[in-house]
């Protein structure tokens, strides 16, 4: 197959086309640094492109038959448009060139479930230690797991009374991370 490698550079992306030759891929893949790719082959072609620029995404994606994306970007505190745009930019041109084959790997960054604790900036070791007990807490007794019975580990919740008086009651975890909803007499 004709391969596409977005983040080719990266430590994923030289593994992926290291392994994309080996099976006998043919693979293009870009990088905004081409003279610092390490890799030659006569099957690879290394491309000057940067996911910003639809342009260059557009030049990239026509003619394959897949492309493969370990896009990455260092920790920071800024916002992070590199999946979003730089996806979009992909995907764009996936449809322009009627490429039907996505694959990528991802932060879990832009995982929407907010009981991630990677959405937390931790402070220092005690920070961190308060922070896992909240988190452990939540994921035992209140977090309904992906089983056929979508209970917590440590039992469901009780059912709701069928009283009119009862008030449900908000619990912020985490700071506010995570919510928890107790019914309260
Ligand atoms: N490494 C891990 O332990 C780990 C764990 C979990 C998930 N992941 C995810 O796996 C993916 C790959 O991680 P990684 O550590 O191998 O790679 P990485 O070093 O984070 O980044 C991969 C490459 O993305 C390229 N890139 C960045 N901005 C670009 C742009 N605007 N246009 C084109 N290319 C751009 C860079 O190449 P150039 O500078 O050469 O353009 C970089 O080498 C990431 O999404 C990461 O979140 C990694």
């Amino acid at each position: 197959m004709k391969l596409v490698v977005f983040g080719a550079n990266g430590p994923t992306g030289q593994l992926l086309t290291k392994q994309a030759l080996a099976e006998g891929h043919a693979v293009t893949a870009v990088t905004r640094h081409p003279e610092a790719f390490p890799l030659r082959d006569a099957r690879l072609r290394v491309l000057c492109g940067d996911v910003f620029d639809r342009l260059s995404v557009e030049e990239a994606v026509a003619g394959q038959d897949a492309v493969l994306s370990t896009l990455g970007v260092p920790y920071s505190r800024k916002p992070i448009t590199l999946y979003s745009q730089g996806t979009a930019h992909i995907v764009w041109a996936m449809n322009r060139y009627g490429v039907r084959r996505l694959v990528c790997v991802s932060s879990s960054g832009v995982d929407p479930h907010p009981e991630l604790l990677d959405r937390m900036l931790l402070l220092g070791r005690r920070h961190l230690q308060i922070a896992l007990l909240g988190y452990v807490a939540h994921y035992n007794q209140h977090r309904p797991h992906r089983t056929l019975g979508q209970a917590p580990p440590l039992g469901a919740v009780p059912p709701p009374a069928p009283a009119a008086n009862v008030r449900i009651l908000r619990v912020d975890r985490l700071g506010g991370l995570i919510h928890e909803y107790i019914q309260v007499a």
